[in-house]
C-alpha cells in the first residue's frame, strides 16, 4: 500500500495454488488491519469451503451467490463483524458455476457497488489450480496477493499458477507472501527460499 499511495489498490484478490495454503489466515488478517485504516469488506468467493461466516458473526446462510443470483439486494448481503470497520459478505446460497464467466459481469457489478461504500475489498478465493473461479476474479480486481506455503506449495504449483495467471490476463499480483515461513530455519533467512535448489 505505502508504495502505490497515489493509486493503492482497493480490491484484491487472495489467491493461491492449491488448498490449504492460507488464503483464508491471509485474507482475515489484511481485512482486520486495513479496517483500522479505512472502511474494508471481506468478501467470501469460496463457495467450496466457505468459512468466513463461521470466523465472523452473524452467521447468515444468505450472500454473495444470492447477490450474483439476483435474489438478494447487495445492502443486505453486506453484515457487520465485531471488528470496527469491518463488514463481510458471506458465500451465500451459490449455485454451482455463480462465479464462471457468465457470472463476471454480475461480480463486476458487485464489486463497483462495494467500492462505493468501502475503501478496501479484500476478495477470498478457492485455489487457482483446481477450480477457475480464482482465476476470472483474478481479471476484476485491482490486484491479486499469492500466497504459497512451505512444505506445501511446490516450486512447479506455483510456476503454473503464476502462468494461469498470465494467461487470462490477472490484475497485477501485488505481493508473494510466503505464509507460515519458520524463521529460525536457515533456508528461510536471508530471502533465500527461492533460490534453492
Ligand atoms: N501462518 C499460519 N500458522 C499456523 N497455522 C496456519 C497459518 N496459516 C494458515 N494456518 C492454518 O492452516 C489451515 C489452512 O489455512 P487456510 O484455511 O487459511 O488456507 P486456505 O488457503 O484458505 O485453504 P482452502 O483453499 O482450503 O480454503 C487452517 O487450519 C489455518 O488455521
Ligand atoms: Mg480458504
Amino acid at each position: 500500500m505505502l508504495s502505490r499511495l497515489h493509486h493503492p489498490p482497493r480490491v484484491i484478490l487472495i489467491a493461491s495454488s492449491l488448498p490449504g495454503e492460507g488464503k483464508t489466515t491471509m485474507a482475515v488478517n489484511l481485512a482486520v488491519a486495513l479496517a483500522q485504516q479505512s472502511p474494508t469488506c471481506l468478501v467470501d468467493c469460496d463457495r467450496r469451503n466457505s468459512v468466513l461466516s463461521s470466523i465472523f458473526e452473524p452467521v447468515s446462510e444468505l450472500g454473495l451467490g444470492d447477490v450474483l443470483a439476483g435474489t438478494l439486494p447487495l445492502s443486505e448481503a453486506v453484515f457487520d463483524t465485531d471488528v470496527p470497520g469491518l463488514c463481510v459478505i458471506p458465500c451465500g446460497r451459490a449455485a454451482e458455476g455463480a462465479y464462471d464467466l457468465a457470472n463476471r459481469e454480475a461480480m463486476k457489478e458487485t464489486l463497483a457497488g462495494l467500492r462505493e461504500r468501502f475503501q478496501f475489498i479484500i476478495v477470498d478465493s478457492p485455489p487457482i489450480l483446481p477450480y477457475a473461479d480464482g482465476r476470472v476474479l483474478s481479471t476484476i480486481v485491482d490486484g491479486v496477493v499469492f500466497v504459497g506455503r512451505p512444505h506445501l506449495t511446490t516450486r512447479e504449483a506455483m510456476r503454473r499458477s503464476l502462468e494461469v495467471l498470465a494467461q487470462v490476463n490477472s490484475a497485477p499480483i501485488l505481493e508473494v507472501v510466503l505464509n507460515a515461513a519458520e524463521s529460525d530455519v536457515a533456508d528461510y533467512q536471508y530471502y533465500r527460499y527461492g533460490y534453492k535448489s
